[in-house]
């Protein structure tokens, strides 16, 4: 049986935030989406241990939108790390976020958390200026190091890229492009426990090299949910979520069970029975 208080890791994805007063495509106001996801963050009881922001914080990206980024960030009550996307630079997000414990001086911006008894690896997918991923050769063997100094601790593995094809034909073509050399790696590690991406806005499920694998929705607007190439690129401005991962530490690598979240203050909680347990 797995303990019964897990370590919590929110993760969060896409922010695409603009200079101030900008909205993305000229519809989204992705600040606001933010301070709402922030204060559903904060709010949560028990606290997330972790937060991990899974790429394309900024948009364009400038300095501008970093510095919105860090004031919009600000009131986050929890320790949190991001990797880039497709719309970061990695030099910006190095300047922006220099406290993080990034992996090499310069370069892909690829980190490694303990946190308690699990680890959390989070992999620099992103191509400059290019919108789909790769893992770069010093990625694949910084991630290779990282899994062999311990094999029983588990560990998540968070990228921006997913490395499965989703459907969605625009986004499929800049998915991760080299997802075969993940794999084998991952084949390797059984302590891979979750492959975690952004990039697609929606909340998917599948298995990678026999993995749990997801995307995370965003806080703002969903790619839309196209699977037959009926339109061209197009998004949606659906109820906005996040994922919480929770993990229960036991045997073997423990368990791990992903909830979604979503972002808001709703009705409630209340109570099924009256005082005396009578249903209400
Ligand atoms: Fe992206």
């Amino acid at each position: 049986m797995p303990s019964s208080k897990p370590l919590l890791i929110a993760q969060i994805s896409d922010l695409h935030v603009k200079a101030p007063g900008l909205l993305a495509y000229g519809r989204v106001d992705t600040a606001k989406a933010l301070e709402r996801c922030v204060a559903t963050l904060n709010a949560l009881d028990p606290a997330p241990d972790f937060v991990v922001i899974s790429g394309d914080l900024a948009d364009t990206p400038s300095e501008q939108e970093y510095d919105h980024l860090r004031r919009l960030l600000k009131p986050l009550k929890l320790p949190f790390a991001a990797i880039p996307g497709n719309h970061d630079s990695r030099e910006l997000m190095r300047a922006a976020f220099p406290q993080a414990r990034y992996a090499v001086p310069s370069g892909p911006l690829d980190q490694r958390i303990e946190l308690g008894g699990l680890d959390l690896l989070l992999a620099d997918s992103a191509v400059p200026k290019k919108p789909h991923g790769e893992l770069s050769a010093p990625t694949l063997q910084w991630l290779q190091t990282a899994l062999a100094s311990s094999t029983d601790r588990p560990a998540l593995l968070f990228l921006h890229h997913p490395p499965f094809t989703a459907g969605i034909w625009h986004m499929d073509r800049q998915n991760l492009s080299n997802a075969d050399q993940l794999a084998a790696i991952v084949a390797r590690h059984p302590r891979v426990q979750l492959i975690a991406c952004g990039h697609v806005h929606r909340a998917t499920l599948t298995t990678f090299a026999g993995r749990p694998c997801t995307i995370c929705p965003a806080p703002n607007h969903a790619v839309d949910l196209d699977l037959a190439h009926l339109r061209e690129p197009s998004f949606k401005v659906e109820p906005p979520a996040f994922h919480l991962h929770a993990w229960f530490e036991g045997e073997g690598f423990g368990e791990l069970v992903i909830h979604q979240v979503p972002i808001g203050a709703f009705d409630g909680p209340h109570p099924f029975f009256a005082p005396d347990g009578k249903p209400l």
